[in-house]
């Protein structure tokens, strides 16, 4: 069974590597494409978390502000999200820039602090039923 946290942060280099893709694109349809790639990918992270990691941090009492945080930079980002898919041209480039900046946050605190305290915190077994409870919610989002 897949460790719960290696399998969110193979999303977090998916969609870094999206991000890359979407700025450095000339043509405007394949950028179109990495756009939409991240807004998918993004909206099922975004299910996942909400769904097995949040809740798991939450039983292991996991600092209340980290999660504050965390809910708050989900909010933005899902806000960033339907705000990008209205525009396009100059201004859709800005707004997934700014999107880009908000996800990159919140990753790095992600990797930085939320999943080494889950790692301290969490007993033998927890973190591969993270993993199961992701790959699960991720099937049912399709
Ligand atoms: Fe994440
Ligand atoms: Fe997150």
């Amino acid at each position: 069974m897949p460790d719960g946290i290696a399998l969110l942060e193979a999303d977090h280099r998916l969609v870094e590597a999206l991000f890359a893709t979407a700025v450095d694109e000339r043509d405007p349809v394949a950028a179109g494409i990495a756009i939409a790639r991240i807004a998918d990918l993004l909206r099922t992270h975004d299910d996942v978390e909400h769904a097995a990691l949040y809740p798991l941090a939450v039983a292991l009492g996991l600092e209340r502000d980290l999660l504050v945080r965390s809910f708050a930079a989900h909010a933005a980002v899902q806000d960033q999200l339907q705000l990008v898919a209205t525009l396009e041209g100059p201004a859709l480039l800005s707004a997934v820039d700014a999107l880009h900046a908000l996800v990159a946050r919140h990753v790095e605190e992600e990797e930085q602090q939320l999943f080494p305290a889950l790692r301290t915190a969490a007993e033998p077994g927890m973190l591969d039923e993270l993993g199961a409870r992701i790959l699960r919610t991720r099937q049912r989002a399709g």
